[in-house]
């Protein structure tokens, strides 16, 4: 059986990575060894069968010994461990969820539904470094891969909706807390006037003792148009992976253009985006949605009605499966071609986790 290493495994999305891993049972397919950067020694996951202690996540002598490394750990540890591992000649497959490797031209962003082709075709030119893609950018992919395989996008521009577990498990704890702090201040006058409860509301978010020191500024009851760091351009880098990272998937020859606003909002585990989009060709919606319905197993037409919308397109309806509705499909009043759509996808599951899980699965075939 492949000796598959496993670092990062308690983290947020190392957790969400177990969990799926336990269900497929893919424990039972390979020999796991785990690692950690601080307890090594003590007794490692229940994951059904025998396993070594933990690992030291530092000593590369005994990351060389395995054939697989999946990597949950960051992108610090990516930018310690891998160039050791390179230097030290380890030919091994090095599967990442940290974005550190992601645009390097050894490596390929995996998203198997989507690139299988791109990966298998890596894989045989000799490609060891497989990394996880930018949640929303995967997660577009998952709803929008029908329109792409079909060669029917011309250009997109996706306004997203990025919950709070994209910024970090204590970001979505922060998020929590404010809510618990608008509670707070507006419970006791809920019964009275509703100006008076807006100016507690208003008042108690934009006081000394709101919680933001994780995310520098309100978020429940408010939003963030802002996420990561600058470009030089006026994008911020997580705009500049939509169209970065896209590419680099489908491996484009000539890149489609794709931009927007990356916005951060009040919910847990779920991204939403808003997407406008140029076809190629004028197709009729009924077209679009059977090419999108038939893109992989996971992404699910919604009727554009608000029963269907309220029921299937929200973050409540998705969070916590690997379902990846895709509605409000309508031709726009812009010209011809171009339409809406709107998709909802679970962050940590296609967003981060599913991709790096499919990819080992794929590694030790
Ligand atoms: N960068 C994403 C976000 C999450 O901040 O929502 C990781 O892909």
């Amino acid at each position: 059986m492949v000796k598959v290493g496993i670092v990062g495994w308690r983290g947020m999305v190392g957790s969400v990575l177990m969990e799926r891993m336990r269900s497929e049972n893919d424990f039972q397919g390979i020999d796991p060894v785990f690692f950690t950067t601080s307890q090594a020694g003590q007794k490692g996951p229940d994951i059904g069968k025998e396993i070594p202690v933990l690992q030291d996540g530092f000593d590369v002598e005994i990351l060389k010994g395995m054939e697989v490394i999946v990597s949950c750990q960051g992108s610090d540890y990516t930018k310690k461990v891998h160039p050791q591992l390179r230097e030290g000649g380890w030919n091994g497959v090095w599967i990442d969820a940290a974005s550190a490797l992601r645009m390097s031209e050894k490596s390929i962003i995996v998203l198997d539904p989507v690139n299988r082709e791109v990966i298998d075709k890596g894989f045989d030119a000799g490609i060891r470094d497989f990394i996880g893609g930018n949640c929303t950018v995967s997660l577009m992919l998952m709803a929008l891969g029908g329109l792409f395989e079909a060669g029917q996008v011309e250009w997109l521009s996706t306004m997203t909706y990025q919950a709070a577990s994209g910024a970090g498990a204590k970001n979505m704890k922060e998020l929590v807390s404010q809510m618990g702090a608008i509670n707070e201040a507006a419970q006791p006058i809920l019964d009275g006037p509703v100006a008076a409860v807006d100016t507690a509301v208003a008042g108690a978010m934009r006081g000394d003792a709101f919680p933001t020191d994780n995310f520098g500024a309100p978020l429940a009851g408010s939003l963030i148009p802002w996420i990561d760091s600058p470009m030089e351009n006026g994008q911020t880098r997580e705009e500049w992976k939509g169209v970065s990272e896209t590419n680099k998937i489908l491996e484009n020859e000539t890149p489609i253009p794709i931009d927007g606003i990356c916005v951060r909002i009040g919910t847990m585990r779920c991204h939403s985006q808003a997407i406008t989009l140029k076809l190629k060709d004028d197709l009729e919606i009924a077209e679009v949605e059977r090419l999108l319905a038939s893109a992989n197993d996971w992404v699910k037409v919604v009727p554009n009605t608000k029963e269907a919308t309220l029921k299937d397109l929200t973050p409540t309806a998705v969070t916590g499966t690997l379902t990846v509705p895709v509605g409000r499909i309508r031709k726009m009043n812009l010209g011809p071609g171009v339409i809406s759509l709107f998709t909802v996808g679970d962050q940590l599951l296609w967003g981060a986790a599913e991709p790096v899980r499919r990819m080992l699965n794929i590694a030790v075939e």
